[in-house]
């Protein structure tokens, strides 16, 4: 296991299962984990779709993938994760927080969809705590509206908005706003890859003081990129420990960590 390493943040090129045993009994105060939900995702057509056309409020009508490179074909989303990723994710973090919670019965026994807009306020009555809604504000297309996040944290459940559709991404200070820079945009290397800004808000609010975060399948690196930017930018104290199984993302991943100047700098 020969790992991606650069101050406080280690990254493994291996699978989970491997790195389980080294990792001691809450040795991290976050396990934040985006496991595969199982649904083929790494293989599905849309990562090749470049006429998706989203409506926007104003009822223009645009195509975020129009220049859009596709992505290979994986067979990592194939299964969902077994009873041992759980239990192993539980040992070693004191606490979890699982974006696609909807798909995995070890968490929410029988697995559903996520909700559309309209039923948002419904979900949140029915799951008043721990729960987040990350509403990617994605117009009128076909995809989710949102995903579910859900976490062992005791706080109200809420919605968290955050534009992620194509080249249409929420701008760094209002991500409800699309970003009008487009050279500001996030450069996408993996087919369900999460904004860094996300992962930026989800840190600064839920885990203030900084503290130790585990990933056990970190795709692009966003998690690690936020990491860094808070690390750097507001001198936080976060450590990471992650992995990544596939060699051609862990590869990609340590270009984008790589290529990051350390201090960024902000054009006024
Ligand atoms: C849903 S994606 C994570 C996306 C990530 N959150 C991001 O922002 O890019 C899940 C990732 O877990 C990896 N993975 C799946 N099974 C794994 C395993 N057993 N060990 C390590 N990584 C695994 C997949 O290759 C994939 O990149």
């Amino acid at each position: 296991m020969n790992p991606f390493v650069s101050e406080n943040i280690t990254i493994y090129n291996t699978d989970n299962t491997k790195l389980f045993p080294l990792l001691k009994t809450k040795q991290f105060d976050l396990g934040i984990l985006d496991p595969p939900y199982g649904i083929g995702v790494g293989k599905m057509a849309y990562l090749k779709e470049k006429n998706t056309v989203v409506v926007q409020k104003n009822g223009n009508k645009l195509n975020p993938n129009r220049n859009k490179k596709g992505y290979k074909n994986k067979d990592w989303d194939n299964e969902i994760p077994t009873y041992h990723y759980w239990r192993e994710n539980f040992r070693i973090s004191k606490n979890y927080m699982v974006f696609g919670a909807n798909y995995f019965p070890e968490l929410v026994g029988k697995p559903f969809l996520p909700p559309k807009r309209h039923q948002f306020s419904t979900f949140l009555l029915e799951h008043p705590t721990g729960w987040i809604i990350w509403d990617k504000m994605n117009g009128g297309n076909d995809f989710n509206d949102c995903e579910l996040i859900k976490t062992s944290l005791n706080f109200k459940s809420y919605v968290l908005q955050y534009m992620w559709c194509g080249m249409m991404q929420g701008s760094r200070l209002d991500g409800t706003k699309q970003e009008g820079n487009k050279k500001l945009n996030e450069k996408r290397i993996h087919p369900t890859q999460k904004p860094t800004r996300l992962y930026e808000l989800l840190l600064a609010k839920h885990l203030q003081n900084g503290g130790g975060i585990f990933d056990a399948g970190i795709g692009s690196g966003s998690l690690a990129e936020a990491v860094q930017n808070l690390n750097n930018l507001f001198h936080a104290q976060y450590t990471l420990v992650a992995c990544e199984k596939e060699t051609d993302y862990f590869n990609l991943l340590v270009k984008r960590l790589q290529g990051k100047p350390k201090q960024l700098s902000i054009k006024i």
